[in-house]
């Protein structure tokens, strides 16, 4: 069976056909970065305004890639959920329409389930295993037993890890997007250069009483929080910082990075321990940082499963790849299917769980 994906979730106007939930045949993204660098960030109305410009053109090039006319698709998957509104729509209107148009099977899918499919394509991976899904809207440490049913364990409660990466990045100017200017900067960098805490979300038992020692059963046990980080890298800098380095970008990018990168680390080592499961797969655009790599290859008694660069970040193949799977289960999406920024549970924003 070959799917064409579809994806449009952000600031990526992109498409691939795959074979049978493995083989990539074309994967074709177009990305908006130049449009979107002036600004530091993503503008979500030049983004849905960008999709609609080129979702077609980008769609036919993946056809032309794999050789393959429409009529040889069996099936068209396209991310609905979640992401920017706005982005969701162009891609998700494109894809119904033209599988409507065309008389063939339709599948919606969840963007982040997409992002742990990306390492599927290139490996076999048994289930189940801890999921790590870092991106520019995500932080999610989870549980993973099929291709549609992940357990959310930790997520973050305020910023993800990749927006703390963006936002860092835009405040000291160091350029767009912040996750691989930083990196960059970071190899010439040296981390010992500031000491920024980590946050304590995790500190206090359910009564609420302080204790000494983390508590395991505090709601927060596997949570992150980024923007106590990101405070402390903005506002706070002098505060942390070592005066034997030079306040060069290079020590300042390496300084947070390495944060940023343990704060997560440590609560999946947490999971590791508590569920017994060694196999852990990464997905999403901060799965491409070269200090995350380099920690969790470190690790010797896990095995660590990275999608190939080019599927870190977003691309319409691992959207493909995963609608094959529920294609082959024999399912598909109602034209009904609708648009969502949010999936319950993946954030904890403006909330505190109890
Ligand atoms: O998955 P993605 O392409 O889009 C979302 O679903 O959000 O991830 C984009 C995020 C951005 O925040 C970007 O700064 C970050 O991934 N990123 C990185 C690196 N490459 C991209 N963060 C850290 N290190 C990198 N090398
Ligand atoms: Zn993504």
């Amino acid at each position: 069976m070959k799917i064409l994906g579809i994806e449009s979730s952000c600031d990526e106007t992109a498409a691939a056909v795959v074979e049978n939930g493995k083989t990539v045949l074309s994967n074709i993204v177009a990305t908006q970065i130049p449009f979107h660098t002036m600004y530091n960030g993503v503008v979500p109305e030049i983004a849905s305004r960008k999709h609609t410009e080129w979702i077609f053109p980008v769609v036919r090039q993946a056809l032309g890639e794999a050789r393959l006319t429409i009529d040889e698709i069996d099936g068209i998957a396209v991310t609905n959920r979640p992401g920017l509104m706005g982005s969701l729509l162009v891609g998700l209107t494109f894809a119904k329409t033209l599988a409507w148009s065309t008389g063939k099977p339709f599948i919606a899918v969840n963007h982040m389930l997409a992002h742990l499919y990306a390492s599927h394509l290139a490996a076999d991976i048994a289930y189940p295993y801890l999921g790590l899904l870092v991106s520019g809207g995500h932080s999610i440490i989870c549980k993973v037993s099929g291709f549609d049913h992940i357990e959310v364990l930790g997520t973050t409660i305020d910023d993800a890890v990749g927006e703390a990466f963006d936002k860092v990045a835009k405040f000291y100017g160091f350029g767009y997007p912040g996750g691989v200017v930083i990196d960059r900067l970071a190899q010439n960098g040296n981390p010992k250069a500031a000491r920024f805490p980590m946050p304590a979300i995790d500190k206090q038992n359910r009564s609420g009483s302080a204790d000494a020692k983390f508590a395991r059963d505090n709601p927060h046990y596997y949570d992150v929080s980024y923007s106590g980080l990101k405070t402390a890298v903005i506002n706070q800098i002098d505060q942390f910082w070592n005066p034997a380095f030079e306040r060069t970008p290079e020590n300042i990018a390496a300084s947070f990075q390495e944060t940023a990168v343990r704060i997560i680390l440590f609560r999946l080592f947490r999971a590791v321990e508590d569920t017994g499961i060694r196999t852990v797969v990464v997905g999403g655009g901060v799965a491409s940082n070269s200090r995350l790599r380099a920690l969790l290859a470190a690790e010797k008694d896990l095995a660590c499963v990275f999608p190939p660069p080019a599927l870190c970040t977003d691309n319409g193949a691992m959207v493909a790849g995963l609608g094959y799977q529920y294609l082959a289960r024999g399912e598909t999406s109602p034209w009904s299917t609708i648009a969502s920024a949010r999936v319950e549970g993946f954030r904890k924003t403006g909330r505190r769980s109890s």
